[in-house]
């Protein structure tokens, strides 16, 4: 059978080149927009994917078009050994871009491994720069490691270095300026990222959503007026904005208020080894039953070109037809 090289396209015509694999579902802070206080069931571990099945995958995922990994959670520092992971990856030919997104909780430890195995993208998590705050939103007291973790991913060298925000009403507003004005200082952009339904209280609405709009006459009234940057990548989804003194730029992830969907190229492979072509998906594809049924390469391949074929339109999260997906963020892979 000659092999198919055709791009991994939807029937939207979206073409999928990214790839997120989340490599666990633990994590070692409580976040409560994506986990309860208490009572997590988590994945057993024989359930989730060894780093061999991992690497089996994405290297078939990349002879299909992928050439962008993100390496997510829960927290996958809290995954042992995650750098010798992270070498596997970077080796993989046609990879031109590899990205992890952290806590951070770990990163003062692990910083130096994973850049020794090659990663030079971070995303790193920070909803506030006050303890308090910190503990209320992740109900740990690890602000000082997270900020310490960033500060040496900084001297490492790693870059860009990215701080994600989730921004949720009637909480984080005094965390805007504060946020935007540490990453003008120290040379990150700051994303907020709406507030998406897929905590594991069900505590959303739309209520609770701080939308970008809000965010940027805050930031536009506090510090200096922002200019929207054009879009250099439109399937990006944050959209970026430099401040208009020239120092530094902050980004949105809007899903809420502006849904990139029609732009998304992304494709997810869980910690437990489903896929799935939407954050919001309901249904998802069983790969690691594959991986360890002795499936070929092949019929690894003709699973993906299925489920990416079978993509939706988009989520729903702005109609009444709206329904949260079963799986929290942490289990998904944010
Ligand atoms: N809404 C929006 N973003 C979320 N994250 C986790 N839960 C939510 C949610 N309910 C984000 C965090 C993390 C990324 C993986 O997902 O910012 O950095
Ligand atoms: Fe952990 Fe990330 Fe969820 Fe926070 S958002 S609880 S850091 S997995």
């Amino acid at each position: 059978m000659p092999v198919d090289t055709s791009p991994l396209i939807d029937s939207y015509g979206r073409i999928h080149t990214n790839l997120r694999i989340s490599v666990t579902d633990r994590c070692n802070i409580r976040c409560f927009y994506c986990m309860p206080e208490e009572g997590v069931k988590f994945v057993p571990r024989d359930e989730i994917l060894s780093f061999e099945e991992i690497e089996r995958f994405a290297r078939i995922a990349v002879s299909l078009g992928i050439d962008k990994l993100r390496v997510t959670g829960g927290e996958p520092l809290v995954r042992r050994d995650l750098p010798v992971l992270i070498r596997r990856l970077a080796a993989i030919p046609g990879i031109h871009d590899l990205a992890l997104t952290t806590n951070g909780v770990m990163l003062a430890e692990l910083a130096e491994p994973l850049y020794q195995a090659g990663l030079r993208r971070l995303n790193v998590h920070l909803d506030t720069l006050d303890r308090q705050r910190f503990r209320q939103i992740s109900r740990r007291d690890d602000l000082e490691k997270v900020l310490e973790g960033i500060a040496v991913a900084k001297r490492l060298g790693f870059g860009p270095i990215k701080l994600n925000a989730v921004a949720v009403k009637n909480l984080v507003e005094p965390d805007i300026v504060p946020l935007a004005r540490f990453g003008r200082e120290h040379g990150f952009e700051v994303r907020f990222i709406e507030f998406m339904p897929l905590d594991a209280q069900q505590l959303w609405d739309r209520g609770k959503v701080l939308l970008a709009g809000d965010i940027i006459d805050l930031l536009s009234r506090e510090i200096a007026p922002l200019i929207p940057i054009p879009d250099t990548d439109p399937r990006a989804p944050a959209l970026e904005y430099r401040f208009a003194d020239g120092v530094g730029q902050v980004g949105f992830i809007a899903s809420v208020s502006r849904p990139f969907c029609l732009n998304c190229n992304r494709l997810r492979l869980t910690a437990d080894g489903k896929l799935r072509n939407c954050l919001f998906a309901i249904e998802e594809d069983d790969v690691k039953r594959m991986l360890r049924g002795g499936a070929p390469d092949a019929e690894i391949a003709a699973l993906i070109r299925r489920n990416v074929a079978g993509k939706w339109e988009g989520h729903e999260i702005n109609t009444s037809r709206f329904v949260a997906p079963p799986r929290p963020m942490y289990s998904i892979g944010g």
